[in-house]
């Protein structure tokens, strides 16, 4: 039976969607995310285990939470991934597991994940270019086509790839992330860079609304209304002829906060009610002092009490201090 969605924040804002990061480190080095040189990442002690999670995911889907999106960091540094994965995917009310990687370590795995029950891949790719691949990230390009082709060909579908519009640095690819997600049948989704963190901040150099890549690509493509299935904020199109959806994720432009859907929670089971704002709720030393599943329950309702209106990227840029991967991006 499914529960009724019961979870609702002072807004009147349904919250189904969770995204649960398993870590916050990473194997790359996006220039827009983790600082280089950075090492102060969160202590095994402090991460949530594999039964922690499970209880809190467990909670939320007794809540109605519908939808869970495995995140990090870079989820697939977490050890076996895959049995987190298969304990996840069985839980009571949970119709939708996904993830969202950098696809580095996904040829290996992809297999595995797919037999665990995650229905859906997002993939962050920011260019098709080796060598700006290396100077965007610091790793190796070949490696994530090699992810991207093997989660295809186990059957993964729909792919979404998250590309971050960069001006000056990526956006004379668009084009070519146009036919090279029509090639391989991919969904493409172009992201608003959001001031996060030291490094957020500085992108804003080469942040890029998203209405003007749009408008650029309706000059060389056939763009009319598209839909596509997924619980997240980006507005599609798509490219008449073919399949391929081109979603537009926009922050800054024109922000979805009425809409928001979703809360993060941090390996450290931390509950974060908004990615722009400070607004928090920790989990993890209740579970460890030994609250009732119905006590969780109702630390959960408390948080979402606490959800904010919305962010505040453009009037208060300053406020966040940390970087996607800390929060769950
Ligand atoms: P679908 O269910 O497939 O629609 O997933 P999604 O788009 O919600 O998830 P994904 O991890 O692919 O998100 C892509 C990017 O969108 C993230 O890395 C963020 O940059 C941005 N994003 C996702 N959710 C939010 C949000 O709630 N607020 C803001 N400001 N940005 C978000
Ligand atoms: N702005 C927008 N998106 C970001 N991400 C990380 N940092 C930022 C930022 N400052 C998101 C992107 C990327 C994923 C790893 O995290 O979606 O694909
Ligand atoms: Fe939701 Fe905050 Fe993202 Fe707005 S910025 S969509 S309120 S998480």
């Amino acid at each position: 039976m499914t529960a009724q969605t019961t979870l609702k924040d002072r807004f009147g804002r349904q919250i189904e969607y969770l995204r649960l990061s398993v870590t916050d480190q990473c194997d790359l080095r996006c220039s827009y995310c983790i600082p280089k040189g950075f090492k102060d990442f969160q202590q095994p002690k402090e991460w949530l285990n594999f039964d922690e999670i499970e209880r809190i995911i467990r909670a939320f889907g007794a809540l109605g939470t519908r939808r869970i999106r495995i995140t990090g960091g870079e989820p697939l540094v977490r050890h076996n991934l895959a049995e987190l994965a298969g304990r996840l995917s069985q839980l009571a009310g949970i119709e939708d597991l996904s993830l969202s990687t950098n696809a580095t370590r996904l040829a290996k795995q992809a297999a595995g994940l797919q037999d665990a029950g995650i229905s859906r891949i997002n993939v962050s790719l920011d260019t098709l270019k080796h060598d700006r691949f290396k100077t965007l990230t610091g790793g190796k390009l070949s490696k994530v086509l090699e992810g991207l082709m093997t989660a295809k060909s186990v059957g993964f579908k729909p792919i979404k790839i998250n590309t971050v519009a960069l001006k000056g640095i990526n956006d004379d690819e668009f084009e070519d992330m146009v036919e090279f997600c029509i090639e391989h049948d991919f969904t493409l989704r172009f992201i608003e860079t959001m001031p996060m963190g030291s490094t957020g901040r500085d992108a804003t150099d080469h942040y890029l609304n998203l209405q003007t890549v749009k408008a650029k690509l309706a000059k060389r493509f056939d763009l009319v209304p598209g839909v596509m299935p997924g619980g997240g904020p980006a507005r599609y199109v798509q490219v008449a002829g073919t399949d391929l959806r081109i979603g537009f994720i926009t922050p800054i432009s024109q922000h979805f906060c009425d809409t928001c859907n979703r809360v993060r929670l941090s390996v450290d089971g931390t509950l974060y009610m908004c990615l722009g704002q400070d607004e928090q709720y920790p989990l993890r030393e209740l579970l460890r002092t030994g609250c009732s599943d119905e006590e969780l329950q109702q630390h959960i309702r408390n948080a979402i009490q606490l959800k904010p209106e919305r962010h505040e990227f453009e009037s208060n840029p300053q406020k966040i201090v940390r970087f996607m991967s800390k929060t769950g991006g």
